[in-house]
């Protein structure tokens, strides 16, 4: 039945594709692992957490999907995940980079992060046109802070509650709260067919946040002045 196979299909929508992914031991590039595993993908975790991770090298002969997701969130630490050539060449599908809304804000991070991830979209944007040809996607995704190891670093708060409360009490969208799965959620569109025609996009994942200008207060109501 149409109903039925169009069913499998979204919920097996990596089934076959090899899939690597940087800082896969926690947060984000965790969650995206077994969201991408649930999927059918054959996935491979790269992370300097070896005891979290199982750092694994397998060989499956080919890579589908490559998630370039892991940061540190210390200054001194802050820094792209460097790909040679080769690494390019061995792609074929969907290239993914985890940046941030600061790939587009200044004052939310430190220097080197605000860089970084600048760095991460002009990066994505390059090469996107520099692999087109080859049939290959380039994307990143762009988040409002979600509570992990690394914002807890960047915001220097070791309670997870007392950062939630201070990202939902800046979030620009009211009643919901950013968690990792939704960074997963658009990193698996990113990678599956269903984006077979996006490339070069900075996917923003922040409730409107970067799109607000503070400075103006039109939609402010009487009684909050
Ligand atoms: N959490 C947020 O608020 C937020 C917002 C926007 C963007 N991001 C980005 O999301 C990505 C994932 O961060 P997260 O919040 O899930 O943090 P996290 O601390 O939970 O996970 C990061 C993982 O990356 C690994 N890692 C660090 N350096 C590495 C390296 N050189 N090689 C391999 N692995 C390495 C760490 O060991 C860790 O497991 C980062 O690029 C971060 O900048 C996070």
């Amino acid at each position: 039945m149409a109903t039925s196979s169009c069913l499998s299909a979204i919920t097996r929508r990596l089934e076959g594709k090899v899939a690597l992914i940087t800082g896969g031991a926690s947060g984000i590039g965790r969650c995206t692992a077994k969201l991408f595993a649930s999927h059918g993908a054959k996935v491979v975790i790269a992370d300097i957490q070896d005891k979290l991770g199982h750092t694994t090298i397998e060989t499956y002969g080919k890579l589908d999907i490559m998630f370039n997701n892991a940061g540190a969130g210390s200054p001194n630490k802050a820094r792209i995940v460097d790909n040679e050539k080769v690494d390019f060449e061995s792609v074929r599908g969907s290239i993914i980079s985890t940046s941030s809304i600061t790939s587009t804000l200044g004052g939310m991070a430190s220097h080197a992060y605000c860089c970084s991830k600048h760095a991460v979209l002009g990066l994505t944007r390059n090469l996107a046109i520099e692999l087109g040809q080859f049939g290959i996607r380039v994307n990143c995704l762009s988040p409002y802070g979600i509570v992990t190891p690394l914002s807890k670093d960047i915001a220097g708060v070791n309670n997870d509650q007392q950062l939630e409360m201070a990202m939902n009490m800046n979030a620009n969208l009211k009643g919901v709260t950013l968690r990792t799965d939704d960074v997963a959620e658009a990193a698996l569109f990113l990678a599956s067919d269903e984006a077979k025609y996006i490339s070069g996009h900075n996917l923003v994942i922040d409730g409107g946040v970067s799109i607000n200008n503070a400075t103006f207060k039109i939609f402010q109501y009487p009684q909050d002045s």
